[in-house]
């Protein structure tokens, strides 16, 4: 009886109890056009699955007596502290799950000391979120784009006080989600607005100002447009991370956009150790894609990563209860990250490293 009130406490007061409740509390709650928008992938959706399918592969290395108390979960991104080695990624129409919800995000990223990347299309202005979240670095999120415009963007964030410009590479194909078509999801999108384009909607901005075609060429502009460090979100195979390094990024994100783009990927995990073996050190890389549990991120660590970044429990969060959904969402990951560490023995985040990880791996 004790147990089940104190299971009941945990409910009420902090939430439901994975990830997966909270999708499926967004699956009751949303429009389903929403819902589908937000969790959908391209195609077959296979790139999707296989995010999550690439972390249940791995298995953790049980160590005990190892007298830890309370691990130090803080490490530095690019020189910045934060509490975390998670992050919240750069996902938009967060209206759609909680009225102001990029603010709403962005009050969660600062109380709890995390990075938060703030997309370029997000309806709130990215100076409206700084302004809200001064406690925790905030990096930009912006498309390769007509250059007046980068640099316009560029310099309000360096005003604002952003710490770093993530350029997103793999977003330059239209994508093909079959449920987005079947909700005619590009009606709603005609409604939503955005901060940083004057009110303009997202097809008009987005047409107006996005190129087709980019190269790596464009980067090297971006670099010397401003002094900010430059990551690249959406690298994949190990020869483009060694042309980020080529030409200026400080910084990667292994990433397929949450298989959102197009199917046929592999999962980001799966990808993730031959890049950091290319990459040998010389810059930090990050992943996102399938995050959904503490030891997904051990797991991340383990094999290279600096930091896992997520996106759609962000949404889930966010659509439960607003920013107190996305605080419970992050605690979750927390105190889930914590028990990871206890139970493969790591007192700090320098310790994660491939010992963690089991010889007993699943075919799956
Ligand atoms: C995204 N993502 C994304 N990425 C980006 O660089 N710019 C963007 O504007 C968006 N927008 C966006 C909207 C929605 C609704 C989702 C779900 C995702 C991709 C995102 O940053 C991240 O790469 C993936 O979401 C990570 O995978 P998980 O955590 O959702 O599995």
């Amino acid at each position: 009886k004790r147990m089940f009130a104190k299971m009941m406490h945990r409910h009420l007061k902090k939430g439901l109890f994975s990830i997966e409740e909270y999708q499926e509390y967004a699956r009751k709650r949303l429009p389903r056009s929403t819902f589908d928008y937000f969790t959908d992938g391209a195609g077959n959706q296979s790139t999707q699955q296989d995010n999550e399918t690439a972390f249940k592969r791995y298995r953790l290395r049980q160590r005990v007596l190892k007298n830890i108390a309370a691990p130090d979960m803080s490490t530095t991104l690019l020189d910045s502290h934060v509490t975390l080695p998670i992050g919240l990624g750069p996902v938009l129409r967060k209206s759609w799950a909680w009225p102001k919800g990029d603010l709403c995000s962005a009050r969660a990223a600062g109380e709890y000391g995390i990075c938060e990347i703030v997309p370029c299309y997000s309806e709130q202005s990215l100076e409206e979120i700084a302004r809200v979240n001064t406690e925790s670095i905030k990096w930009l999120q912006i498309y390769l784009s007509k250059q007046a415009y980068h640099k316009e963007l560029i310099r309000r964030a360096e005003a604002a006080g952003y710490k770093a410009i993530v350029v997103t590479v793999d977003g330059h194909w239209k994508r093909i989600v079959y449920s987005d078509w079947r909700n005619m999801i590009f009606k709603h999108m005609l409604k939503t607005t955005h901060g940083n384009f004057n009110g303009d909607n997202f097809i008009k901005a987005y047409s107006q100002h996005v190129v087709e075609h980019a190269s790596w060429d464009d980067i090297q502009e971006v670099t010397k447009i401003t002094n900010l460090p430059i990551i690249l979100k959406g690298i994949m195979e190990p020869e483009d991370a060694l042309l980020a390094i080529k030409y200026g990024a400080k910084a990667i994100i292994v990433s397929n956009h949450g298989g959102r783009m197009m199917d046929s990927l592999p999962g980001a995990l799966d990808v993730l150790p031959n890049i950091v073996k290319a990459v040998n050190g010389e810059i930090e890389v990050y992943l996102d894609g399938g995050v959904r549990y503490g030891g997904d991120i051990l797991k991340a660590l383990a094999l290279g990563a600096k930091a896992c970044f997520i996106g759609r429990p962000l949404l889930y969060g966010l659509s439960y209860q607003g920013e107190e959904g996305v605080k419970q969402v992050l605690n979750l990951l927390k105190e889930d990250l914590e028990r990871a560490m206890l139970c493969t023995g790591c007192k700090s985040i320098s310790q994660i490293g491939p010992s963690v990880i089991s010889e007993y791996q699943l075919a799956c």
